[in-house]
């Protein structure tokens, strides 16, 4: 008999060898064939050296190169604080990989095509694409503002994306995971989603997203056999418990999965704006199989090895980190990984779909007014700081299964206690001691030949112990565990200064070296959380390390105790200055 962890292995060694060994068969125009087999083959390559045995996602934890993505946005909707958290957050993965030395590929844009937008230009008395036009540099202009370091915005209607999702789409049908039927059911018109008989009855016959009533519909569409992948999936799922975070997400899909797979319909015919079916031109492809592709016709994979756009760009499949919320999860940990699995392309390492930013305990929505929408985020962003809000939005944002508030007296809170109090204060006291005291000069820690250390003060391993804490918080994703260990830090140089009383030191002159040696350690101790902060803090921290220096190398070398050259000059440092709190709408509070 098989030992269970045997069996495991030998059921996801079944899901890998797809990738393994089967090539793209297409009878595809030869250009397409052959391009898409070659990418197939170069992404399964890459795979194949890395992979741990046995295992369907690609074991990529610590080389480059590392790919990191958001959604891609709707252009019907207006951006808000939930397209700004997840962005952020992302960026600060990205940041992080990069601090690590990794050579990182981060995608962001938006997706454009469905009835949505549709109906909406046609309510404007505008062509869908102007609206499109429109909305998407909304969304490019909040990257922007919001300090996103992405590496490529792609929008649905750019003509590289289009083309590769035909010839993409084509390869399906050919290898027969794509079929023309005929539907009959429900349709969520505000979804663009069909559900069958069963599904609509449960749901009493109401869209779960917006609450509207389902249309009867009966239609011929090609579909996607997902039906065949129903093992895989289980399969995925079951022998890779880091594939789908948080783990709630995880059991939610497994529970789906258990219910059992239809095939998809994954053409419309009800409308026009979308990508044309390949050779069936009154079918447009659905707007959710056009929008996940985005992550491979963003490196050119549709194209293949002779990627007209990006060839150099395949090296980055598969995707090292997926970020999106909660309600997606579906799409991206089932639909996603059955489209890849038909298409012979290596799956995703990761896929985390975190939770809700809601108000009052409630969800946003339209209908109760309650967004916090771009302009409010503005004003806070205008009066705390970008920085301030990017850390406010990473250390209580809903990075797990919890919805999570947004409250301008957290804001308030956090700013104070964390920016204010302990990182800006403990900064500004340690440089104006050292300007006090030794003219702005940092001086060594060691005398005669020796480090000057103090009672219970052993303070690299201090820091390594906080550092380990936090690069393993940030290899999870776990952002504000991330920064408590970056806190943590400060706040142990807080309780030194306490201990040792500098100030103290200085009244009497034989403990000079003493004094040097503390506030070494006091701002040595901060360039190490500052180099933590970074990949949150990026604009913050930067004023860090022109006035102290940062130093130089990965996150690994700069974090390592000792990188503070004795001999540099600091000036008195004021990161984060104190201001008052805001309303919940971002206005100042009326007294
Ligand atoms: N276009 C699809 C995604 C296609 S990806 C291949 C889409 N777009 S969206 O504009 O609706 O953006 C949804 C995403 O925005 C969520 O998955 C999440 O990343 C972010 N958020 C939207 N509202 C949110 C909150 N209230 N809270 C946190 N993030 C949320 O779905």
């Amino acid at each position: 008999m098989l030992s269970r962890r045997t069996a495991r292995a030998r059921r996801a060694t079944t899901v890998a060898g797809r990738t393994r060994t089967t090539a793209v068969t297409t009878t595809a125009t030869a250009a397409t064939a052959t391009a898409t087999r070659g990418c197939v083959a170069r992404a399964a390559t890459t795979r194949a050296t890395t992979r741990g045995r046995g295992c369907a996602v690609a074991a990529r934890a610590s080389e480059g190169p590392t790919f990191v993505t958001t959604p891609i946005y709707y252009v019907n909707d207006q951006p808000h604080i939930g397209h700004v958290y997840t962005s952020t957050v992302a960026d600060a993965y990205a940041r992080y990989r990069r601090a690590r030395g990794e050579d990182v590929f981060f995608l962001t844009g938006t997706d454009e095509h469905g009835l949505k937008v549709e109906q909406s230009a046609e309510k404007r008395g505008i062509e869908p694409q102007a609206l499109a036009d429109e909305n998407s540099q909304k969304f490019r202009d909040v990257m922007t503002a919001y300090d996103i370091s992405f590496d490529e915005f792609i929008r649905t209607t750019d003509d590289y994306h289009e083309r590769q999702v035909r010839a993409l789409v084509k390869v399906l049908q050919e290898k027969d995971a794509v079929y023309l039927g005929r539907f009959e059911g429900w349709y969520d018109e505000g979804q663009e989603e069909y559900y069958t008989e069963s599904k609509a009855k449960e749901l009493d016959y109401k869209s779960p997203i917006s609450g509207k009533d389902m249309v009867r519909s009966s239609e011929e569409n090609y579909y996607f056999r997902l039906s065949k992948f129903q093992k895989e999936l289980e399969a995925l799922h079951a022998d890779n418990p880091d594939f789908l975070t948080p783990s709630a997400r995880r059991n939610e899909m497994i529970g789906r999965l258990n219910e059992g797979l239809n095939d998809v319909p994954i053409s419309r015919t009800n409308f026009k704006w979308g990508i044309p079916m390949p050779d069936d031109e009154k079918h447009v492809i659905y707007v959710w199989i056009d929008a996940l592709m985005n992550y491979i016709t963003a490196i050119g994979l549709g194209d293949g090895k002779d990627s007209i756009v990006y060839a150099d760009r395949s090296k980055y499949w598969p995707a090292s980190m997926h970020i999106m919320a909660k309600e997606i999860s579906w799409f991206h940990s089932v639909i996603w990984p059955a489209l890849l699995m038909a298409l012979d392309l290596p799956l995703p390492q990761r896929v985390h779909a975190h939770a809700f930013w809601i108000r009052e305990g409630r969800k946003m929505s339209k209908s109760l007014g309650n967004f916090v929408d771009l302009a409010c985020m503005d004003r806070f962003k205008e009066h705390y700081g970008l920085d301030a809000m990017r850390y406010y939005l990473a250390v209580e944002g809903p990075i797990g299964a919890q919805d999570a508030n947004f409250s301008a007296e957290r804001v308030q809170e956090i700013y104070s206690s964390d920016l204010v109090n302990t990182m800006g204060n403990s900064v500004s006291r340690t440089t104006a001691m050292i300007n006090k005291y030794f003219d702005g000069e940092v001086r060594s820690e060691e005398a005669n030949g020796a480090r000057v250390t103090f009672d219970n003060w052993d303070w690299p391993a201090r820091t390594s112990a906080h550092v380990q804490d936090a690069l393993t918080a940030y290899d999870k994703l776990d952002l504000p565990r991330a920064a408590a260990a970056a806190k943590n830090i400060v706040m142990d140089v807080d309780l030194f200064i306490t201990e040792t009383e500098p100030f103290r030191m200085a009244k009497d002159e034989s403990k000079s070296a003493e004094l040097a040696a503390c506030l070494y350690q006091c701002l040595e101790a901060l360039r190490i959380a500052a180099v933590l902060l970074e990949p949150l803090m990026p604009n913050k921290m930067a004023e860090f390390d022109a006035g102290v220096g940062l130093g130089e190398g990965s996150i690994a070398q700069r974090t390592k105790w000792g990188g503070l050259k004795p001999g540099t000059k600091v000036e008195k440092l004021a990161l984060f200055p104190r201001v008052e709190g805001l309303d919940e709408n971002g206005h100042p509070v009326k007294t």
